[in-house]
């Protein structure tokens, strides 16, 4: 079975061709960033309009590079949500109607799950049961995973989501968009330390997150009489570490209450340099094992939405027939 799967959440087109025996036959995304970059973040039409002129491009290019054909499909999986509604529309409409010209089934998949599953298509996945921690641009969370659409929700983020407060430090700092990895790579230059950034949430005896108050302290740092733009590099040491701080200490607290040894970060945070060396050395302390998707995974792609669909299907999910082109937002 063949499933093509198509990601269009927000500003990434990705395209991907999943094969239940083969693997992943093929996978494409095209990212935006030169579109928003100009007004230092996504602007929501602009996102829509670009999908639509990207799509049909991508699905020849994919199922070229997977040596396939639109008749050799036999499902199509799409992000319904959440995401920006007009850059869903456009997937769930070009995927319903492709559906069903073609008389295969349609599958919307949740965006997140699409991240959680993603590290089940490395060369060496995780087996289940798993804690997984999914730190994306829009949340963070910590799941108990025992299988396909088996997920318990132990903790998320009562404000920010973990990218986001990246992104909107990196805006106070004056870096550009999209701010995460630009921090990533400033703070590796920077000493933490010096700026006694809190820990949010640290000692909370539960799993939940909140990373606003973070960028507020990051804010009054900036706007403070002795700041000096020189001093960039540090504070960005000094956020980063905060995050990883918290974000480490609960995924290690989740493992420990679920009595669990593998833990999966993925999402677009989950690319952090320093979060994945935390994890690895506290992990390997402890006996557990951490695993993440493949690099080119870990932010949006379509491969993780093919992916999850194929997984649905194959645990037993019948998709309708009829077309509704219906997308969740905030899912
Ligand atoms: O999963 P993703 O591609 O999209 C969403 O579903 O949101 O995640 C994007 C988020 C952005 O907030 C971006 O700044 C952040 O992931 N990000 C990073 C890094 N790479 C991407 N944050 C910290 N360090 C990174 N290296
Ligand atoms: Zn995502």
């Amino acid at each position: 079975m063949r499933v093509l799967g198509i990601e269009s959440s927000c500003d990434e087109t990705g395209v991907a061709v999943f094969d239940v025996e083969a693997g992943l036959l093929g996978h494409c995304v095209h990212s935006q960033i030169d579109l928003h970059a100009t007004y230092g973040g996504v602007v929501p039409e602009l996102a829509s309009r670009d999908h639509i002129r990207r799509l049909p491009a991508l699905v020849r290019q994919v199922l070229a590079e997977s040596g396939c054909s639109l008749a050799q499909i036999d499902a199509i999986a799409y992000t319904a949500g959440p995401g920006l509604a007009g850059a869903l529309l456009v997937g769930a409409s070009y995927a319903e109607a492709l559906g069903m010209s073609l008389g295969v089934p349609v599958l919307p998949v949740h965006h997140l799950e699409g991240h959680l599953l993603s590290p089940l298509l490395s060369a060496d996945p995780p087996e289940f049961p798993f804690v997984a921690l999914l730190v994306s641009g829009g949340h963070t969370q910590l799941m108990q995973v025992t299988g396909v659409g088996e997920y318990v929700l132990l903790g998320e983020s009562l404000d920010d989501a973990a990218g986001e407060a990246f992104d909107k430090t990196a805006k106070l700092i004056g870096l550009g968009y999209p701010g995460g990895p630009q921090l990533a790579r400033l703070a590796e230059r920077g000493h933490p330390g010096r700026f006694r950034l809190p820990r949010p949430m640290l000692k909370s005896g539960d799993l939940d997150f909140s990373f606003s108050g973070l960028k507020t302290a990051v804010l009054n740092v900036v706007s403070g009489p002795e700041w000096k733009p020189e001093d960039a590099a540090d504070l960005a040491a000094d956020f980063q570490d905060a995050a990883v701080d918290v974000l480490c200490a609960k995924a290690l607290k989740a493992l420990e209450l679920t009595g669990l040894s593998r833990l999966v970060v993925a999402g677009g945070v989950g690319a952090n340099r320093q979060l994945r060396q935390r994890l690895d050395v506290a992990t390997r302390r402890k006996g557990w094992r951490v695993y993440y998707p493949e690099p080119e995974l870990c932010t949006d792609n379509g491969a993780m939405i093919a992916f999850a669909g194929a997984r649905r299907l194959a645990a037993g999910e019948v998709p309708g027939m009829a077309c509704a082109v219906k997308v969740h937002p905030r899912w």
